[in-house]
């Protein structure tokens, strides 16, 4: 693609009417995230109503190109993207990379209060290429170009719910956080990792998931260490026991 032809930072549009959003979760969410690893419609409408999620969108709302799902956290300054997605056929044009900068710069500006925006991705290592759901080490490229870097900690997604498996081989990325949340190559406290991770962690089995070791790398006093996306094989990995 001619330079000339990417499209620029575009925070999108911010979506709350109930039908909208159940309408964006059947377009791009149901195409593009595996049944085990999606909320309900009527969660996701739930969430947006209780201002707890926040759903932006590029293009038309009945014929949407790209979706960012935010879900915030009660006790942590810090904004979980949920779910992220460009339309499979307009893959590659620049649009999610638009949607994103846009995403994290319309955070920077309008909502100072938040530390810094995580995401959760599959270990290139330990996920395969789905041929819908994308390729994990193009998406870790991608996130990797925008700013994005690896927590050091063994990361398992928990369970949608209690009839799912959790994720295990996971990684948490921090992306692009604020300068002032960041000494060195480690992720301040105060960007409130750690109170994030106690809310994901909730309802996890500490027998089976990593609960422990993911908590004292969040709370470590001096921050936790962001990992280059390039130096991926130095980041920790959780596999299913
Ligand atoms: C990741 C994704 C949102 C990128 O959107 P996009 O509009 O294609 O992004 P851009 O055109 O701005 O950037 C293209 C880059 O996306 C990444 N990408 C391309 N195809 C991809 C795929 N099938 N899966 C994952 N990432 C992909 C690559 O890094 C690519 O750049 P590169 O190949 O030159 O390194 C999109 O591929 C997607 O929706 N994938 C499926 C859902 C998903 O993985 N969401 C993220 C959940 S954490």
């Amino acid at each position: 693609m001619n330079a000339a032809d990417t499209p620029g930072p575009d925070a999108g549009t911010r979506v709350d009417d109930p039908l909208t959003v159940a309408g964006l979760y059947e377009h791009l969410l149901v195409p593009n995230f595996p049944a085990s690893e999606l909320i309900t419609a009527a969660e996701l409408v739930e969430s947006v109503a209780a201002g707890t999620s926040t759903v932006r969108v590029i293009g038309a709302p009945e014929d949407p190109l790209a979706i960012a799902v935010t879900e915030s956290f009660a006790r942590s300054p810090a904004v979980l993207l949920g779910y992220f997605a460009t339309r499979a056929d307009q893959r590659g044009r620049g649009i999610g990379s638009a949607l994103l900068t846009g995403l994290l710069a319309g955070i920077a500006a309008e909502e100072p209060e938040v530390s810094v925006v995580l995401a959760e991705v599959e270990h290139p290592a330990h996920h395969p290429v789905h041929a819908v759901h994308g390729d994990p080490a193009a998406r870790l490229r991608f996130y990797g170009r925008l700013g994005g870097h690896i927590l050091d900690l063994p990361y398992v997604q928990p369970p949608v719910d209690a009839s799912q498996e959790p994720v295990y081989g996971m990684l948490l990325l921090a992306l692009a956080p604020p300068a002032r949340y960041v000494r060195g190559d480690r992720l301040l406290p105060e960007a409130g990792l750690a109170g994030a991770l106690e809310e994901i962690l909730a309802g996890a089995d500490p027998e089976r998931l990593p609960v422990a070791a993911a908590l004292a790398a969040a709370r470590h006093p001096r921050g936790t260490r962001l990992i280059r996306v390039a130096d991926l094989d130095s980041a920790p990995v959780a596999l299913k026991p």
